[in-house]
């Protein structure tokens, strides 16, 4: 197939351009390079069936004929939506409809990246597809929860309207080579602070959870889901949940770091629970995560002891 992944230099949209190359496929990246990094793409830097466009969805754009549409391109991080907020509404409304009628021109398949934000701070866990959130619609955070849950429902109405063969995938928190050091997510924040041996911070009590996926358990399962045949939502996630406290303890076991823990506020709106249920990935594609917090860390460990490093090179300079 010859497959668009809008986001492609980001954390997860580099991930997928470099498991479906491996997979065979031809691969178009199309970003604007808002929140994603260029180096994220050099293992394709010399790959013939790799293409980058630097290009703003936003704007309409053709890139040829394609086979699949994946529709990756969004700041993702509270700290990116938060900084980019107009730029993350349109990219979810503007961008995805571009996107959508470029599937509807050339008959592709489409599959668009959700997120377990559109449940907010949710009154039902763990979280089934089937609930439909609990989300503040004027807070900060809904510039990225409710361009998420427009792209939604734009995603099922050019499915309903015009039979584009659409997927829809809520992502939940990922982790792992390639996220920002400065994303200001936890496994980020926490891997920065240790390897520099300053505290971690932990927001409120730290007793908050997070359930967190190793990033090659999320691809396997979004490439999964983009291979059935399901229109609805499906939650893709690591349903192991731990408190934010024990994240700190894991990444201090991990880089065998002596930082201590600094406790400040609450950020508002910041969810007390998220975890998948994930009865559904089981059940329709056989899928399930399979890598551990630890491991997962572990296999992380070498690229954020790089970033950082060259992050204080740069700081030097
Ligand atoms: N990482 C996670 O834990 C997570 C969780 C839930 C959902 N998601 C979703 O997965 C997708 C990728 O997230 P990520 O973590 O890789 O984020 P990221 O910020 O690393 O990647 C997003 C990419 O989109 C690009 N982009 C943004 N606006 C664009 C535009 N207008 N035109 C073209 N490119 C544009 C950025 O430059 C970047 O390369 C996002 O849609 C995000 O909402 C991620």
């Amino acid at each position: 197939m010859r497959v668009l992944v809008t986001g492609g230099a980001g954390f997860l949209g580099s991930h997928l351009c470099d498991a479906l190359i491996a997979d065979g496929h031809s691969v178009v990246c199309a970003d604007n390079l808002l929140t994603g990094r260029m180096d994220n793409l050099a293992p394709l830097a010399n790959e013939p069936r790799f293409e980058f466009l630097h290009q703003d969805i936003c704007v309409p754009f053709d890139p040829g004929k394609i086979d699949y549409i994946f529709d990756f391109a969004s700041p993702a991080s509270p700290v990116d939506y938060l900084r980019h907020g107009i730029e993350t509404l349109q990219v979810g409304s503007v961008g995805t409809m571009n996107c959508l009628d470029l599937a509807r021109k050339y008959h592709a398949k489409f599959l668009m990246a959700s997120t377990s934000e559109c449940y907010g701070d949710p009154l039902e866990h763990p979280q089934r597809e089937s609930y439909w959130g609990h989300v503040n619609p004027v807070g900060p955070r809904s510039v990225y929860d409710e361009a998420k849950r427009f792209a939604e429902a734009a995603t099922m109405a050019y499915h309903r309207y015009h039979h584009v063969d659409t997927r829809i995938v809520r992502i939940f928190n990922t982790y792992g080579p390639r996220l920002q050091i400065n994303d200001g997510r936890v496994i980020s924040n926490f891997m920065k602070q240790a390897l520099r041996g300053e505290p971690l911070t932990v927001y409120g009590d730290g007793l908050q959870t997070r359930s967190l996926c190793y990033v090659s358990d999320e691809i396997t399962g979004i490439l999964a889901l983009s291979r059935a045949n399901d229109h609805w939502p499906t939650n893709i996630g690591n349903p192991a949940e731990f408190t934010i406290l024990e994240c700190a303890q894991a990444v201090l076991k991990v880089s065998g770091s002596t930082s201590t823990v600094k406790f400040e506020p609450l950020p508002q709106d910041d969810p007390k629970q998220r975890c998948p249920d994930i009865t559904k990935a089981r059940t329709l594609l056989g899928w399930e995560p399979k890598i551990e917090l630890l491991a997962g860390l572990r296999l992380s460990l070498e690229y954020f002891r790089s970033a950082v490093e060259s992050q204080a090179v740069r700081a030097q300079k």
